[in-house]
């Protein structure tokens, strides 16, 4: 209802870093598809190549954000930079802060330092839910306290101050969006810490029962992918939201005991989840308030759970 198609007069260039991963490429396919001509920085840490279609406006660069030469050379003659390059996986910057801060952080203030430079009319970047941490009011809204819980949480809640500061400083526009649980297609199930709804996808299509850490009524609030890039694009284009955070989700809660139901129904199985001890770092309760996103970003969800499930599952499908 809300949701802006880019009227492109003059060509919009669009950098995505990440552009090779599971949100970055359908962010890529949907610029392509309203005309932007777009450059993709991605190291192929986890992004892969057969998540990027050829196409005559696309350029893909090979590259490290974490280096500001290779940022600064790309940013050149930019409209928009959507920032979606991360180490996304917590456990992985537990293992390795100093690394993943490199990218995590490092790479934010490269993008903003080389949008400065050049003059990009936006900066987008791919917050996280994750800065709320465990505190227990819910459901969130932006200006509630935050508690970071591990390097990425804080690099994510870093980056969004960097943005904000560069906004106030420099004038640069950004605007940040924190996104809470995404799903969709392209999201790898290979990595136990990846997305849930991908680890219960692969598990029961392949008639396996998953594992649930906790007791599984642990709730996660859930974003389909289109919904995630139609947030992105409304970021980009609303007039007046630079130096701006938004909650990018569903504001629906559901347990992961009815998400494994739901997950069973469409393919029809029946099957019972293991339980393990609760992971360290879990929390428990995940919701988030998205009122400011409806009025500012004028922004809604328009693909709840089950629609996503069924999309998600006919895409692994081939349909
Ligand atoms: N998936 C979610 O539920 C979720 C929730 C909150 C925030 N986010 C954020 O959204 C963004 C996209 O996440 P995703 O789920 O698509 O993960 P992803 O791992 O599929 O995508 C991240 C991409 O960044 C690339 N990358 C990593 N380090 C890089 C570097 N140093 N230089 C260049 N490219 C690099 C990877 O190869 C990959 O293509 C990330 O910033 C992530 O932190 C995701």
């Amino acid at each position: 209802m809300f949701e802006q198609r880019l009227t492109m007069n003059s060509t919009i260039n669009a950098l995505v870093t990440g552009g090779a991963g599971f949100i970055g490429s359908h962010l890529v396919d949907r610029l392509l598809a309203d005309g932007a001509a777009v450059t993709v920085l991605d190291n192929f840490s986890t992004g892969k190549h057969e998540n990027l279609v050829p196409h005559d406006k696309l350029q893909v660069v090979a590259g490290d954000v974490g280096d500001y030469a290779t940022v600064e050379r790309l940013a050149q003659g930019m409209t928009w930079i959507f920032h979606e390059a991360a180490v996304a996986s917590v456990p992985a910057t537990i293992d390795d802060p100093v690394g993943s801060h490199q990218t995590n952080y490092v790479g934010t203030l490269n993008v903003l330092e080389a949008a400065r430079k050049h003059r990009v009319q936006r900066v987008m970047f791919a917050a996280s839910a994750a800065a709320y941490g465990d505190l227990p009011e819910i459901p969130k809204t932006e200006t509630m306290a935050v508690k970071p819980l591990s390097p990425y949480a804080v690099d994510k809640l870093a980056s969004e101050y960097i943005c904000r500061v560069y906004h106030q400083l420099y004038g640069v526009e950004t605007v940040c969006l924190r996104y809470f649980n995404v799903f969709g297609p392209r999201q790898d199930p290979s990595s136990p810490y990846s997305g849930v709804i991908s680890v219960f996808t692969d598990r029961v299509s392949k008639g396996q029962a998953p594992t649930i850490f906790g007791d599984g009524e642990q709730t996660r609030d859930f974003v389909y992918v289109a919904d995630v890039v139609a947030a992105n694009i409304q970021a980009a284009t609303v007039a007046g939201i630079g130096g701006e955070t938004f909650n990018i989700a569903n504001q629906r809660q559901t347990s992961l005991n009815e998400l494994l139901r739901q997950v069973c129904a469409v393919y029809g199985k029946n099957l019972q989840p293991g339980y393990d001890a609760p992971r360290a770092g879990d929390i428990k309760h995940s919701l988030a308030d998205t009122g400011k996103a409806r009025n500012i970003l004028q922004w809604q969800p328009k693909v709840g759970l089950q629609q996503g499930l069924q999309a998600l599952i006919d895409s692994l499908r081939g349909a």
